[in-house]
């Protein structure tokens, strides 16, 4: 290979790697973003719109991280539990919360079933299992979600009959892993 050609092919290196960096870290945002300018993603759920408006990976937040979300009519997220705190706001729209207290038995069991609706909000119990269903099948529906501890430890369930440690864990999640660095060597179970 001639030195140009290898001079060329390791400035491309150099500048896809600098990119791929500048893309996770705090340089680089303004003070005050333009929602509609953020980037939003489905992450491979059919229906659902994630915005990150403050991120741990991607923005250097340290204690909480804040999620606009939309669901399509129909749209749900997994059953899953996390050993953080977090916070709804239901923006537009409506739905069902299913919630599960983990403090009995080996697994959730049937969930009790909370109706959501704009401008309600609710906290989950760290480590209680849970699921945001949009129920309604003409709105979407969205919520402004707060989360402690990020970045977020998922532990996914099948099925509420799933035994709490049979839950997968999915770390980084989805929208973790493009600003992810690290092994994922972590211990979070019950
Ligand atoms: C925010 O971004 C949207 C979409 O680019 C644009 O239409 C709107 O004018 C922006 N708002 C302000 C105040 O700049
Ligand atoms: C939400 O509730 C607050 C407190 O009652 C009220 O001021 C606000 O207008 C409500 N917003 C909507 C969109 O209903």
């Amino acid at each position: 290979m001639c030195v140009v050609a290898l001079i060329f092919l390791l400035s491309s290196l150099y500048l896809s790697a600098t990119t791929e960096a500048s893309k996770c870290s705090i340089d680089g945002f303004p003070l005050v973003k333009n929602i509609s300018e953020l980037p939003q993603d489905n992450y491979g759920r059919a229906g659902l719109s994630h915005i990150i408006l403050a991120g741990s990976l991607l923005h250097g937040m340290k204690e909480i991280e804040v999620w606009l979300q939309t669901f399509a009519p129909g749209s749900r997220t997994p059953i899953h539990r996390h050993s953080c705190e977090e916070v709804f706001v239901v923006l537009k729209g409506s739905g069902n919360l299913y919630l599960a207290s983990n403090s009995h038995g080996k697994y959730p069991g049937s969930p009790q079933v909370f109706p959501i609706f704009a401008n309600s909000t609710f906290v989950i119990p760290v480590n209680d299992a849970h699921q945001v269903w949009n129920t309604n099948d003409q709105e979407d529906m969205q919520v402004l979600v707060v989360v402690s501890r990020p970045p977020v430890k998922v532990f996914v369930y099948e099925d509420w009959l799933m035994p709490h440690t049979a839950a997968k864990l999915k770390f980084p999640y989805y929208w973790d892993e493009p600003c992810f660095e690290a092994p994922a060597t972590v211990r979070d179970e019950l």
